[in-house]
């Protein structure tokens, strides 16, 4: 099954696609997880998307395209994948739906008041890229992963100001991505807001109704 995960910034994207991807047995694919490896390793990629992440823009669909459409063709992938930040243009949903048969979109609903002020509480391990927040989703020891004992960062797009950047390129870019799934009876929307558990168990639900 490919699963694309639609939200705003900080509506939870990441966290429930971890959630979901031990249901449903399937890889979880995220550029931004992907663009930061790649910075973190300083490749020709990762220095190009670098100048558009911390701004809070979109990385062109040039270079975000290909690298996704690679992943999913790996193996890992033959029995499906969790797609988090992919696609966030009308133009790349056309590139994926030229590559494969995307099966259900859910869209993550949070008010833009509402993840300001999460973003502000966010720390991801710059290692495995485990997210947690400070108040609704603490590491079992402050400031330290649960998963790999790395020492937890503020990412740098979650500076208030880019937060708020990113929010207006996500309401132009990428909200039309939704119109272009719900043309195509694909797209299920789900709200956000409440604690994990809640949309944890809220977005089991419709997927579970969904399939
Ligand atoms: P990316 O890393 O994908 O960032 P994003 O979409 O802006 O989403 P986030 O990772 O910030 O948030 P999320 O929805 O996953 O929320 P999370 O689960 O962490 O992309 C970064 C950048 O890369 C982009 O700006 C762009 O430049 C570039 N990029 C990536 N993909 C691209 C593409 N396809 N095309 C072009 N450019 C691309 O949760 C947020 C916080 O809230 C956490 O602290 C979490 O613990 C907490 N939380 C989660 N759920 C809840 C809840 N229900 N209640 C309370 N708190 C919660």
């Amino acid at each position: 099954m490919i699963l694309v995960l639609l939200g705003a910034p900080g509506a939870g994207k990441g966290t429930l696609a971890e959630y979901l991807k031990d249901v449903l047995k399937v890889p979880v694919i995220s550029t931004g997880n992907l663009l930061r490896d790649a910075i973190a390793q300083g490749t020709e990629l990762g220095t190009a998307a670098k100048q558009y992440m911390d701004k809070g823009q979109l990385v062109p669909d040039e270079l975000i395209v290909g690298i996704t459409l690679q992943k999913l063709s790996s193996d890992d992938c033959s029995s499906g994948a969790i797609l988090d930040g992919f696609p966030r243009t009308v133009a790349q949903a056309e590139a994926l739906d030229a590559h494969l048969k995307v099966d259900m979109a859910l869209s993550i609903e949070v008010p833009d008041e509402q993840i300001v002020s999460r973003m502000a509480g966010r720390r991801t391990c710059p290692k495995c890229q485990s997210t947690y927040h400070v108040v609704n989703n603490p590491p079992k020891q402050e400031g330290v992963c649960d998963n790999c004992g790395t020492e937890l960062e503020t990412r740098r797009d979650d500076a208030t100001e880019v937060v708020r950047k990113r929010l207006s390129v996500y309401h132009s870019q990428t909200e039309p991505v939704k119109q272009y799934y719900a043309q195509q009876g694909k797209l299920v929307s789900m709200d956000g807001v409440g604690s994990v558990a809640e949309t944890e168990h809220r977005g089991l639900q419709a997927l579970e109704a969904w399939l």
